[in-house]
């Protein structure tokens, strides 16, 4: 058995049910885990072989929860480049996941604003991304039985499911732009002409997660919805510096508005 076949195997007996939805949760945004009921937590310390995150924001927990009906796994704290985990330690939850059964990832993000339409505390649909971490977690030996050795991504983030993301939206009067995400391995965040140049090439975010996430999604053919909460604007753009107590102090600020866009929007999204 490879490693994640192990955690999956765990997590069967840990957890009352599989649902059909995961759920990624980012920086400063681990506190929608508080509207869940019936839950279920498994600390990641617990689950044989998962890389515990050691991000500042990063709880560190699986939690299998239920609002209403709807029932659905929530990954609270990820493993991230920066922190020194491989590619293939950076998507180990997704993998878990897609041997789990799950059907729909969901992963929420900060990001740094680079479109200049945006704001601090912009929620930011992402519709595409770019690859800047110089690697992909794919690479190496392909199991055939998990996806394809060369996968499609030209619908990485499912388009129906962007559908219904906009129409949650404009139903619950949330605002809600639509971008291109691009990811970069960090730590240090970027600089002034990094951004310039991100501008350029088309990227509306900048961040440093998610997208080796979404490849793994899309390989084992799970589908992908993708929010970013812009908690700064990017380097460059505004006449002060970036700091991490900031970027976490946004995420704070909208999860109130997030969580209750999430818990109207999860149940909508069909696997
Ligand atoms: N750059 C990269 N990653 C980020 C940023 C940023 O400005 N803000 C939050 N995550």
């Amino acid at each position: 058995m490879k490693p994640y076949d192990i955690a999956a195997s765990y997590l069967i007996q840990r957890l009352p049910r599989i649902p059909s939805t995961a759920i990624v949760l980012g920086s400063g945004l681990g506190v929608f885990a508080n509207s869940l009921e019936d839950t279920v937590t498994v600390p990641y310390a617990e689950i044989p072989n998962w890389p515990h995150s050691t991000a500042v924001g990063h709880a560190g927990t699986l939690l299998y929860g239920r609002f209403g009906s709807f029932d659905l796994i929530l990954l609270s704290g990820r493993a991230h480049f920066y922190e020194g985990y491989n590619a293939q330690q950076v998507t180990f939850a997704v993998r878990v996941m897609g041997k789990l059964g799950i059907r729909s990832m969901v992963f929420t993000n900060a990001a740094g604003g680079i479109n200049l339409a945006y704001e601090q505390g912009t929620l930011v649909l992402i519709s595409d991304h770019i690859n800047l971490q110089g690697t992909n977690p794919l690479i190496g030996l392909n199991d055939d039985a998990e996806g394809a050795r060369f996968p499609d991504m030209s619908d990485a983030y499912c388009e129906q499911y962007r559908f219904a993301a906009k129409q949650v939206a404009a139903e619950q009067h949330i605002t809600l732009a639509e971008g291109v995400y691009a990811a970069l391995s960090g730590p240090s965040y970027e600089t002034p002409a990094e951004i310039r140049y991100l501008r350029t090439i088309g990227a509306d975010l900048v961040g440093m997660s998610t997208v080796p996430e979404v490849i793994v999604a899309n390989h084992m053919g799970m589908k992908v919805l993708a929010i970013s909460c812009v908690t700064n604007m990017a380097a460059g753009i505004l006449p002060q510096k970036i700091n991490h107590e900031e970027v976490l102090e946004t995420g704070t600020r909208v999860r109130e508005t997030l969580v209750r866009y999430l818990e109207a929007l999860l149940p909508r999204l069909e696997a």
